[in-house]
């Protein structure tokens, strides 16, 4: 492990200010290469205190993300997580599938500080500006019928709102299908990818896409999603906070996806949808329909009723509906 690397494990688990000289010994090391592996920390956006006669602190302040910092937050019974963080992609689904077709393990998940190609549900773009996000991909490799596939991101969906929750405390609701939202806004979008074999019908590798909206960009929201895009906090992220929801985000995914066909995550997302029991908009190919949503079944299709009393049952990834008034 890098010098650098070894210094912020002792500054994530230390509760208090560590001496150069105690860090320099612990590491069997000289305090000056203590000093230039503080200085590298610092280039890489860590704030680190440092006071003289007490030494050094990782600075509430910090938001960084960092495999060497999610790792320790990571359960040990589930399925075992491989981390790279990437300061600048593309699109972080499109960075694993070349990995998964180089044959990379499930649990394999890229990290992304910033995205310039960020994908979204049926070919729209996921602003993914940089530091303001969580935008992230798991590689699976579930052995699973294909029509059991929407699971993962019902489970996805549940797995991050009670991830956000249990940092931050804040109440998010999903809107079908999965988009979190917070305060009315949209903050959350998950894009799950399938590669199927032909030969089994089944799936080879499924990858879980999901972007998170923590602090506002720095610019704002680009004039078009202003309206529908919102973030977490008001603020910039600190105290790791996006370090924190990720790993509570994969150890609740982790054990949804170990028992997926037991679906144990359904109540949970019943009980934050935002349209159950509500008047939405389906809308269909001519135009938005007026709809009462009277239930989601476990696969998570939506059951609707129109105003002049047709039901009608609809299938995640087909149809999107608005929320909305008759
Ligand atoms: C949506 O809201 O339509 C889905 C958005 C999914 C965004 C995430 S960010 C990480 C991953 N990489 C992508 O290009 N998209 C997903």
């Amino acid at each position: 492990m890098k010098l650098q690397n070894q210094v912020l494990d002792i500054l994530q688990n230390a509760c208090d200010y560590r001496s150069g000289e105690q860090i320099a010994q612990q590491l069997r090391v000289s305090r000056n290469s203590v000093w230039k592996a503080i200085n590298t920390l610092k280039k890489h956006g860590y704030i680190i205190d440092a006071v003289r006669n007490k030494g050094y602190r990782l600075s509430a302040q910090s938001d960084v993300i960092s495999p060497q910092a999610i790792l320790p937050l990571l359960r040990s019974d589930g399925l075992t997580w491989s981390i790279q963080h990437l300061s600048n992609v593309g699109s972080t689904n499109d960075t694993i599938r070349q990995l998964a077709e180089q044959c990379a393990p499930e649990g394999t998940v890229i990290i992304a500080e910033e995205q310039t190609k960020g994908k979204g549900r049926m070919n729209r773009t996921f602003y993914s500006p940089k530091h303001a996000g969580i935008y992230m991909s798991l590689l699976l490799r579930p052995k699973i019928p294909l029509q059991q596939a929407t699971f993962i991101t019902t489970a996805a969906a549940v797995a991050a709102a009670q991830a956000i929750q249990s940092v931050t405390g804040a109440k998010v609701g999903i809107k079908w299908v999965n988009d979190l939202y917070y305060n009315n806004k949209k903050i959350c979008g998950i894009l799950t990818e399938a590669a199927i074999d032909i030969e089994s019908g089944g799936l080879r590798y499924a990858i879980l896409g999901i972007g998170i909206n923590i602090s506002p960009p720095q610019d704002g929201f680009p004039e078009n999603l202003r309206t529908i895009a919102g973030s977490l906090l008001q603020q910039p992220g600190t105290n790791n906070i996006r370090v924190k929801i990720i790993a509570a985000f994969l150890n609740r995914f982790g054990s949804y996806y170990s028992h997926l066909s037991d679906k144990t995550f359904m109540p949970e997302y019943r009980a934050r949808s935002i349209v159950l029991g509500k008047q939405v908009q389906v809308l269909l190919k001519d135009g938005p329909k007026p709809a009462l949503v009277t239930d989601i079944d476990d696969h998570a299709n939506l059951h609707v009723q129109y105003a002049d009393g047709s039901n009608q049952v609809l299938a995640s990834g087909e149809i999107s509906i608005r929320l909305g008034e008759f």
